[in-house]
């Protein structure tokens, strides 16, 4: 067969085969056995050296003519194959709109540390500091430096949790005004929330384990109408215009005058704070002198606050970590 007709029947074979090739790798296929180094037309243009001067140019022409008539099939094709592709994968990889997401619950803050949130913002608002203390503390932080010697009758109060080696459960915040005034120089103004630990029987307002913020203030010429003014005015941010409180007379060994505040919840009165001017035992336990300082300190229930604030009845609901529960807060 004469050259001329070889390229002819190339570029016949060559066009069909591309037009039903599938896929762009038997296309790519199609590509190297007719134009690569080693294929077809190559092959067949190794016969030119047999041709005479005049016939060479002739079928080099026509050669060329085969070589760009299958490179544009094959570009041609490639951009149909292509297409396809694309659209196979759009028809495998359809959306259906109306399928339900994939939910990813939202983490929030629990109750208990929202309401410690909400009262330091207030406190800070009002130029006092954070400060901190241990929960394992010792009888004088806890008890002696607060004007509550060993064989008082206040100890019984708080009915305490023991620790071997002379430690125990603080079993109040109260413990971080004394560290804290040990270091400092009045004036003082701190907030300290914290753990704190009784031997409680656990029922619905009660339990082993609880919080507290305290609150401490001393300067020169704080009174009880200072202590009464920051209650109030903190009551009054914390839980609306509208909710009747009381002052109520007390006791407590580290301050004298002593009050409770009482907020109505649920038809009664219900305790959330102790509080008053400090004793001055208490500011000679850490060097101040009384004749120059007086101070305020007060100490929050944070779970009665949390009661009060989402209208909760049980305090265990607060320990529990039901989501059910706490989602609905
Ligand atoms: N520490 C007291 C308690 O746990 C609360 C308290 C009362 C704190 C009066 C105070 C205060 O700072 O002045 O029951």
């Amino acid at each position: 067969m004469s050259i001329q007709n070889q390229l002819q029947e190339l570029e016949t074979e060559a066009v069909s085969a591309i037009a039903t090739s599938a896929n762009l790798e038997a296309l790519e296929q199609l590509r190297v056995n007719y134009l690569g180094k080693k294929g077809q037309l190559s092959q067949i243009l190794r016969g030119m050296g047999k041709l005479s001067p005049e016939e060479r140019p002739v079928v080099g022409a026509l050669a060329n003519e085969v070589k760009v008539a299958i490179q544009t099939n094959l570009e041609k094709q490639q951009v149909v194959l292509q297409k396809a592709a694309i659209e196979a994968q759009i028809a495998a990889e359809t959306l259906d709109v109306t399928m339900p997401g994939v939910s990813r619950p939202l983490g929030k803050i629990h109750p208990l540390n929202g309401v410690i949130d909400q009262v330091l913002d207030i406190f800070v608002g009002l130029g006092y500091t954070v400060a901190t203390g241990p929960q394992v503390e010792t009888d004088y932080y806890n008890f002696e430096a607060l004007n509550t010697p060993q064989d008082h009758p206040a100890r019984d109060m708080q009915d305490t949790f023991y620790l071997p080696g002379g430690h125990l459960l603080r079993t109040h915040t109260s413990s971080v005004q004394i560290r804290y005034m040990e270091n400092n120089e009045p004036p003082i103004r701190i907030i300290a929330p914290g753990r704190v630990y009784r031997r409680d029987t656990v029922d619905a307002t009660h339990s082993a384990v609880f919080h507290q913020v305290e609150l401490l203030a001393i300067d020169k010429g704080l009174k009880f109408t200072d202590l009464k003014g920051t209650i109030k005015e903190f009551l009054r941010r914390m839980f609306g215009d509208d909710l009747p409180v009381q002052f109520r007379t007390s006791y407590f060994p580290f301050t004298e005058p002593s009050a409770e505040v009482d907020v109505q919840w649920k038809g009664k009165w219900l305790e959330v704070l102790g509080c008053g001017m400090v004793d001055p035992n208490v500011l000679k336990a850490v060097g101040y002198d009384p004749e120059i300082y007086t101070g305020f300190a007060a100490g929050f229930g944070v779970e009665r606050f949390a009661m009060v604030l989402h209208q909760i009845d049980d305090i265990r609901r607060l320990y529990n970590s039901d989501l059910r529960f706490l989602n609905q807060l």
